[in-house]
C-alpha cells in the first residue's frame, strides 16, 4: 500500500471509529477557549477520569478568565489541590492575567500568540487551536505519538528530537483539510482506549490491515530473543510504545 493510501485509510477509518466510539467528555461540549485551556492544563499531568469532576468544580468557582485572574492564590491552590500540589493553577492564573493585559481578554487564536505564554507548550497550543478554534493544528501527546509511531512504523524513542520531529510532521499530515478538531480528538481517544501502551487491542483494531506494527499482540508472550542484528516486528512495536 502506498503512503498516501495508507494515510487516507488512517483518516477515514479513525474518523469512522470516533463517530461511534468517542468518549463523551465535558470539554467536548464547548469551543470556549477559556474552558478548553482549563481542561488542557488540567489534563497535562492528570488522567481524564480524575479531571472530569475537578473541571466542573473549577469552572463553577472560576467561570471566566476575569474570575480566574482575580483568584486568591490560596483558594486557587485549595480548589486545585486534589489534582496535585504544583504550579499549574498559578500558571493558569498568570496566563489569564496576561490575556487580559495583552490581548483584550481574548485567548490568542495563533500559534505564536499562544506559545509566547509561560505554561503553554507546543502540544497545548495545538490543542487550543484545534479544540477551541477548530484550526488544522497538529497535536502530539504520548497517546498520539504511540499511535502514529506504530501505524507508520517509526522506530526509536519519541523523546529523541529526530523521532519527535518526524512524529510532529506525521501529526500535521494526518489532518484532513478542515477536520483538525475531529482527527485530533479521535487520535487521542484511539491512543487512550485501543492503541494503548501495554495492552493494545490489535486483533479487533480497525487500522490493523494498514498498520506497520501489526501483527503485534502485547498480551501474547514476547518472542524468544533473536540472534544477530535483525529485530522482530514485536520489538519494533515495543520500542515505539515507550
Ligand atoms: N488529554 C488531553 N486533552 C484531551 C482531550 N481533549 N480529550 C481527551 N484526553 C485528553
Amino acid at each position: 500500500m502506498n503512503p498516501s493510501s495508507r494515510l487516507r485509510a488512517f483518516q477515514r477509518r479513525l474518523l469512522a471509529w470516533y463517530h461511534t466510539h468517542h468518549r463523551k467528555l465535558p470539554w467536548r461540549q464547548t469551543r470556549d477557549p477559556y474552558r478548553i485551556l482549563v481542561s488542557e492544563i488540567m489534563l497535562q499531568q492528570t488522567q481524564v477520569e480524575r479531571v472530569v469532576p475537578k473541571y466542573h468544580e473549577f469552572l463553577r468557582r472560576y467561570p471566566t478568565l476575569e474570575a480566574l485572574a482575580q483568584a486568591r492564590p490560596r483558594e486557587l491552590r485549595r480548589v486545585w489541590y486534589p489534582l496535585g500540589y504544583n504550579i499549574r493553577p498559578m500558571r493558569l492564573r498568570r496566563i489569564a492575567r496576561r490575556v487580559l493585559r495583552d490581548h483584550g481578554g481574548h485567548i490568542p487564536d495563533s500559534y505564536d500568540g499562544l506559545i509566547a505564554m509561560d505554561g503553554i507548550g507546543r502540544y497545548t497550543a495545538g490543542a487550543v487551536l484545534s479544540f477551541a478554534f477548530e484550526q488544522d493544528a497538529p497535536i502530539l501527546d504520548t497517546n498520539v505519538a504511540r499511535l502514529l509511531a506504530r501505524y507508520h512504523g517509526v522506530r526509536g524513542n519519541p523523546a529523541r528530537s529526530r523521532v519527535r520531529s518526524r512524529l510532529w510532521r506525521l501529526a500535521q499530515t494526518s489532518i484532513p483539510a478542515g477536520q483538525g478538531y475531529l482527527i485530533n480528538q479521535a487520535m487521542m481517544d484511539f491512543g487512550a482506549t485501543v492503541c494503548t501502551a501495554r495492552a493494545p487491542k490489535c486483533p479487533s483494531c480497525t487500522l490493523r490491515r494498514q498498520c506497520r506494527s501489526f501483527p503485534f499482540d502485547a498480551t501474547a508472550r514476547p518472542p524468544a530473543p533473536r540472534r544477530g542484528p535483525q529485530r522482530s516486528r514485536g520489538a519494533l512495536a515495543r520500542d515505539v510504545a515507550r
